[in-house]
C-alpha cells in the first residue's frame, strides 16, 4: 500500500534542550546549513502529508517565527508547561479532524531519512497496524526508551531508562520516539495516560501497551542504521551528528561524480548542489543555496556561502558570498567576493582583491591588491593594481563604470560616480574624478621634480650617500 493514507505529522519540539546551555532554542541549532527542525521538516516534506503540527514551548516565539519561514503551511500548537511526550501529543491531537495515519516524531533527530519513514509508513499500512514503532539496535542505548517484545517477537511496551529494570536496561533495541499511529485509535487511547512514573509525565511511549492491551496490532519497524535515531541533547552530539551528516553528504556527492580531496576538512550543506567533475581542494566549506557547475575547482581553503559558480571556473583561498562567478573566471588566491559581484565569462579577480555588487565582464581582470564597490566593467578591461573604486562619499555610495578595453593604471583612484570610456587609460596613481572619455588617457598627479644632490647635502655620512656618491664618482671615470 502506498502513503497516501497519511494524513497528519506531528513534530514534538517544545522542549527545553536545557543540557544545551544556549538563549537559542535546541531545535533551531543549525548543522549542515538547516535548523535541527528544519532537517527533520525536510524528511517529512518528502512524505506529502495534509498536515503538519508542531508543538513548540520553550522559545516559542523565535521557533514560530523559524517555522513561518521554512514551513508556512505548518500549524503549531503551544505547550505551556512541560507535561511529558504524551501531555504535548494530547495537545497536538485537540480539536483535529481525524482519519488516517498520523505520524509523530521529535524535532531533534536530524539524522531521519524520508526513506526510512516511508519504510515505517509502507510497514504500517501494509500490515494494516493499530501502531508502529520505528526501532533500532544502538550500540550504546543508554538515555534512550528500551523496546520489550514478548516471546513470539511482537512489541509489548517500551520502558524509559529511568523505569527500566536491569534486565530491560539490558536490552540494545531503542524506541526512535518515531511512530505511526492509526489515527483515530490514537484519539481513543491517548487520554488514558498516567502520570505514574519516575518523571511524572505522560509518556508517549505508554499509549503502546494500552492500544496493544485493547487488542491492536502492533509492529515494531527495524530500522538497519541506529544513525538516523540519534538524538541531540548538548552540543557534543551537536558536533558529533553534524560529522555524520557532513559525512553522509560528502559521500553522496562523490558518489554522484564529484571529487573530495579531503572528506573530513569538506564541509557542504544539504543545500547546496553540486554537477559532477567539480573538485573540492581541503578546507574548504560550500554552504547556502551555492550551486557549483561541471568542470569547476573549488579550494583548498574555500568559503562559498549561496554562490552562483559556472563551468569551469576555479576559485583559490577564497571568501564568496551571494557572488556569480562566470564560466572559466579564474578567483583567488585570497580574495573576497560579497554580495552581487558577478564576474564574466573567463574573467580573473586575483590576489587580495575585494568586490562587492560590481560586474566584472567578460574576459576583464582585478589582478591584484583592489577595492571594486559598486561598479560596472566591461569586457577586456584591465583593472591595474592597487586600484580602489571609491565609492563612498561617507553618507552615500555612487556607482563607477568602465567601458571596454580600458586599462586603469595601478594604484588610481576611481572617485565615484565617474565613467572611463571605451578603449580609455588612467595614468598610473592618478586620482580620476572627471570622465575620462572613449580613448583618451586620464592623469591626474602631481608632476615629478627631483631635486639633485639633496641626499649628499641632507644626509651627508649615511650609506645612501655614500652609494650616491660612489655611483657620482664612478659616472664621472666613465
Ligand atoms: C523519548 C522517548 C524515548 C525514546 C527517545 C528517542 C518518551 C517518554 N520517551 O525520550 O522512549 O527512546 O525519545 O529520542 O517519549 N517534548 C515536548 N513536550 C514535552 C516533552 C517533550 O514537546 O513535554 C518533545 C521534546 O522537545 C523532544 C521530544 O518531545 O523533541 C522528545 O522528548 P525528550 O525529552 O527528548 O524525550 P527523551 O527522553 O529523549
Ligand atoms: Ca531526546
Amino acid at each position: 500500500m502506498s502513503t497516501s493514507r497519511l494524513e497528519t505529522v506531528v513534530v514534538l519540539a517544545a522542549g527545553e534542550g536545557t543540557r544545551m546551555k544556549s538563549s537559542t532554542p535546541k531545535v533551531l541549532h543549525p548543522i549542515a546549513g538547516r535548523s535541527l527542525l528544519g532537517h527533520v521538516l525536510n524528511a517529512v516534506d518528502a512524505l506529502s502529508p495534509s498536515h503538519v503540527r508542531i508543538v513548540v514551548g520553550a522559545g516559542r516565539e523565535s521557533v514560530e517565527a523559524h517555522i513561518k519561514e521554512i514551513a508556512p503551511t505548518a500549524h503549531t500548537v503551544f505547550q505551556e508547561r512541560r507535561g511529558g511526550t504524551g501531555h504535548a501529543t494530547q495537545l497536538a491531537l485537540a480539536g483535529m479532524e481525524i482519519a488516517g495515519t498520523i505520524l509523530i516524531l521529535a524535532g531533534d533527530t536530524p539524522m531521519l531519512t524520508s526513506e526510512s519513514l516511508s519504510q515505517l509508513l509502507e510497514v504500517h499500512h501494509a500490515g494494516d497496524f493499530t501502531a508502529s514503532v520505528m526501532t533500532a539496535e544502538h550500540p550504546d542505548p543508554t538515555g534512550y526508551g528500551r523496546i520489550v517484545r514478548a516471546d513470539d517477537g511482537s512489541l509489548l511496551r517500551i520502558v524509559e531508562e529511568r523505569d527500566a529494570d536491569d534486565m530491560e536496561k539490558a536490552i540494545y533495541e531503542i524506541n526512535s520516539g518515531v511512530y505511526a499511529f492509526d489515527a483515530q485509535k490514537l484519539m481513543g487511547a491517548i487520554g488514558k495516560l498516567s502520570t505514574d512514573n519516575s518523571q511524572g509525565e505522560l509518556y508517549l511511549t505508554d499509549v503502546i501497551e494500552i492500544l496493544r492491551n485493547e487488542g491492536g496490532s502492533i509492529a515494531a519497524v527495524l530500522i538497519e542504521d541506529f544513525i538516523e535515531t540519534l538524538g541531540i541533547n548538548d552540543r557534543v552530539q551537536l558536533a558529533e551528528c553534524a560529522a555524520l551528516l557532513r559525512d553522509r553528504i560528502n559521500e553522496d556527492f562523490m558518489r554522484a561524480g564529484i571529487t573530495i580531496v579531503d572528506p573530513t576538512t569538506t564541509w557542504i550543506d544539504a543545500t547546496a548542489s553540486i554537477e559532477n567533475d567539480v573538485t573540492i581542494y581541503p578546507g574548504s566549506a560550500i554552504l547556502g543555496t551555492t550551486t557549483i557547475a561541471s568542470g569547476a575547482s573549488i579550494g583548498p581553503r574555500t568559503t562559498l556561502d549561496s554562490c552562483t559558480v559556472l563551468e569551469g571556473a576555479s576559485v583559490i583561498e577564497s571568501l564568496c558570498i551571494e557572488a556569480t562567478i562566470g564560466k572559466k573566471a579564474v578567483v583567488g588566491p585570497y580574495s573576497y567576493l560579497r554580495k552581487d559581484a558577478s564576474l564574466g565569462t573567463g574573467s580573473k579577480v586575483g590576489a587580495f582583491v575585494e568586490m562587492k555588487n560590481a560586474t566584472l565582464g567578460d574576459g576583464s581582470k582585478v589582478p591584484h591588491l583592489s577595492y571594486v564597490g559598486d561598479a560596472t566593467i566591461g569586457q577586456e578591461t584591465n583593472i591595474g593594481a592597487a586600484t580602489i573604486f571609491v565609492n563612498y562619499d561617507g553618507v552615500d555610495k555612487h556607482h563607477t563604470t568602465v567601458g571596454d578595453h580600458v586599462r586603469v593604471g595601478s594604484d588610481s583612484m576611481l572617485v565615484a560616480p565617474v565613467t572611463i570610456g571605451d578603449g580609455a587609460y588612467t595614468a598610473a596613481g592618478s586620482v580620476i574624478t572627471e570622465d575620462v572619455p572613449a580613448g583618451a588617457m586620464g592623469v591626474a598627479r602631481g608632476k615629478q621634480r627631483n631635486v639633485l644632490g639633496w641626499v649628499m647635502r641632507k644626509r651627508a655620512g649615511t650609506k645612501s650617500a655614500d652609494a650616491a656618491s660612489r655611483h657620482n664618482a664612478d659616472e664621472k671615470k666613465g
